[in-house]
């Protein structure tokens, strides 16, 4: 009788210390890691695209750079373009190979600034200069190709941004997108990441 209420005293601390044991080495599976936030990108009730802010926390997918001694000393776009998607649109695109409703791509922009460094001459990032959006979403843009809106947070010459902006016209974004973009007018063909995680499935690193 004494040997029984011995063994149940610590039995029951060692049971549910076994439990938190086994909690704590489970995998995090992708389903775990899903954010509990649905909408990455938010608008506002006359369809303006509130500025993205936290998407340091997103997927990081690359950084395309056309500078501008490469281009006659004038380059369309003469700045780093740091990309992200958002993550769930992230999760899907790896799974299915498509780009979901609601997915957010943001493409901030960084002047070049010093190109020397200890490793060498290149191109080094500068200055946060600008930051520029495309969501897909059918409800918003029923007409626009592929139903992407652009947008355009940069206000020209200042270090300030837009808090929200209106949907670009076709000829001012998305003419080109849709032309010159490999993949349902993302330019997938310039971001290792996304190629590599393409339909690669839930474990897929977007990586080697
Ligand atoms: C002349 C063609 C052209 C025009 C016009 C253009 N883009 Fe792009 N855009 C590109 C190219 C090429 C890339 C990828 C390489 C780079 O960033 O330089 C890109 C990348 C992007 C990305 C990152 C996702 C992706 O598809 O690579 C976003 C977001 C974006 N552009 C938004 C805009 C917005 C907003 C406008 C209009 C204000 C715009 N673009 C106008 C050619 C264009």
């Amino acid at each position: 009788m004494y040997q029984f209420r011995f063994n149940l005293k610590f039995l029951f601390p060692a049971v549910v210390l076994s439990m938190v044991f086994v909690y704590a080495i489970t995998p995090v599976t992708a389903k775990d890691a899903t954010p509990a936030v649905k909408n990455y990108a938010v608008f506002n009730e006359n369809g303006k695209l509130q500025r993205p802010t936290g998407y340091r926390e997103w997927i990081y997918i690359g950084s395309p750079l056309t500078p501008n001694d490469m281009n006659d000393g004038k380059a369309a776009f003469p700045e780093f373009h740091n990309v992200y998607i958002d993550p769930i649109s992230w999760t899907h695109w790896k799974v299915s190979g498509k780009f979901p409703d609601d997915t957010i791509i943001v493409k901030e922009l960084v002047n070049v600034g010093s190109k020397e460094a200890v490793s060498g001459n290149g191109y080094f990032q500068g200055e946060f200069i600008g930051l520029e959006a495309m969501v897909k979403n059918k409800q918003l843009f029923p007409e626009a190709p592929g139903h992407w809106g652009f947008f355009r947070f940069t206000i020209e010459g200042s270090r300030q941004l837009h808090k929200r902006a209106s949907a670009q016209d076709h000829e001012n974004c998305a003419s080109c997108h849709q032309s010159h973009a490999a993949t349902d007018l993302v330019f997938t063909q310039y971001y290792p990441v996304l190629r590599a995680g393409k339909a690669a499935g839930d474990t897929g690193t977007g990586g080697m």
